[in-house]
């Protein structure tokens, strides 16, 4: 991780991700007068410019022209997905785009021009984050495009869209259990990763509709526009906007704004609960105890007896009694109330190995016997959470 993203940063955090739904006359005046202050790149110079720092990944720099044919004009029906900060349309990069350029299928996330400040700040969170970290289990950035009030970026296309969309969609077949344990080994990976590079990174985000699958169910890491450089020792960063998701920040970020690894453990463990479950982390659709997971799921998790009660009846009882339990306990661990009593996401990673079903017959025949359907726009957005 280069300096450069401290550069820029105002002393005040202030990164919102649903900047559309902010009236502006609720910014005080002296996060307005730092955000005036803060130089933002406006062309791929200046981007280049900002990433020369650190050890970047080449990252092609689009023009708003080639987009528009990678993706037939942001024909709607092209549209992948959309949240706080615009779509996500699917495109193709064709050989004949631009010479040297390999065709390929990607994403391309187009941010809304009228989010000014905090879309721009999203937008190069990401430019920064995921053009200088590679990793297997974090989504590739192919490119981005920063041209006039245009921002965009460009990323390698995820067939099998989000775990949100597996996991809850009541039009693909129930996620098998192999394919669950597999998707939580791929996410923890990657968030490990994050946490043990040579500057720490928070995440921020975790959620299903972050994580992404590709066509064998790897998931990546995609979204970066809430990550942040990690602390140093054992400070935490004191926000002073909350931002991230409610039903997957760890508490003691929303009541203090205290943010460390340790927040994106807690987070972990929500998703993971969630894949136990069939769950979603907050259903105002359920009866009022039950709507938020981590409450209703919380007491039963180590209760070796009870924890069946909870378990994803679309499983349909299809899974190890063992590797649920262990699945469990993990998940009860990481949602303890206390940071501290947390284990790091590299213990998580070699707790979840062993729970990786690698029998014969069982992962390879349930993903060919899983739907291939193209996913629906998630429309889920991060959310302020004050
Ligand atoms: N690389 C990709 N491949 C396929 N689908 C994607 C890709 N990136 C994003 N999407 C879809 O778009 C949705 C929103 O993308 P995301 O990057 O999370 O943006 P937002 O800031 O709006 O949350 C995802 O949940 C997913 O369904
Ligand atoms: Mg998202």
């Amino acid at each position: 991780m280069g300096n450069c993203w401290c550069r820029w940063e105002p002393s005040i955090y202030r990164v919102s991700s649903n900047a559309k739904s902010e009236s502006p006359k609720n910014e005080s005046p002296l996060v307005k007068h730092k955000i005036d202050e803060s130089k933002l790149p406006s062309n791929p110079e200046e981007v280049e410019d900002l990433r020369r720092d650190a050890a970047s990944n080449p990252l092609i720099a689009f023009t708003y022209s080639e987009l528009r044919i990678i993706t037939a004009n942001f024909r709607q029906d092209r549209v992948l997905g959309g949240g706080g900060f615009g779509s996500v349309y699917k495109g193709f990069i064709s050989e004949d785009l631009r010479e040297g350029l390999e065709p390929l299928q990607v994403a391309v996330k187009v941010h809304d021009g009228d989010n000014s400040y905090q879309g721009h700040r999203e937008w190069l969170a990401e430019v920064i984050f995921l053009g200088q970290l590679s990793h297997p289990n974090l989504v590739k950035l192919i490119g981005y495009c920063c041209e006039d009030e245009h921002r965009v970026l460009i990323y390698e296309y995820m067939a099998r869209g989000s775990v949100e969309h597996n996991l809850f969609s009541r039009v693909l077949l129930p996620l098998p259990w192999s394919i669950r344990m597999k998707i939580a080994f791929g996410a923890a990976k990657g968030l490990a990763f994050l946490h043990e590079a040579e500057k720490p990174v928070i995440y921020r985000d975790f959620k299903t509709s972050n994580i992404l699958l590709d066509q064998e169910y790897n998931a990546k890491l995609s979204d970066f526009g809430l990550a942040k450089d990690g602390p140093v020792g054992d400070k935490s960063h004191v926000s002073t906007r909350i931002m991230g998701t409610y039903g997957y920040a760890a508490p003691e970020y929303i009541m203090t704004g205290h943010l460390t690894p340790r927040s994106d453990v807690y987070s972990f463990g929500v998703v993971l609960l969630e894949l136990l479950t069939g769950r979603k982390s907050l259903d105002k659709s359920r009866p009022a105890r039950e709507q938020n997971l981590t409450d209703w799921a919380l007491p039963l998790l180590k209760e070796k007896k009870k924890i069946f009660n909870i378990v994803d009846p679309r499983l349909d009882g299809d899974y190890p009694v063992k590797g649920m339990h262990k699945a469990a306990m993990l998940a009860y661990h990481c949602l303890n109330r206390n940071p501290k009593a947390r284990p790091l996401m590299r213990d998580i990673v070699d707790s979840l190995e062993p729970l990786l079903v690698t029998d014969e017959g069982s992962t390879e025949t349930t993903v060919t016997a899983i739907s291939n359907e193209v996913p629906n726009a998630d429309t889920k957005r991060k959310e302020d959470l004050q």
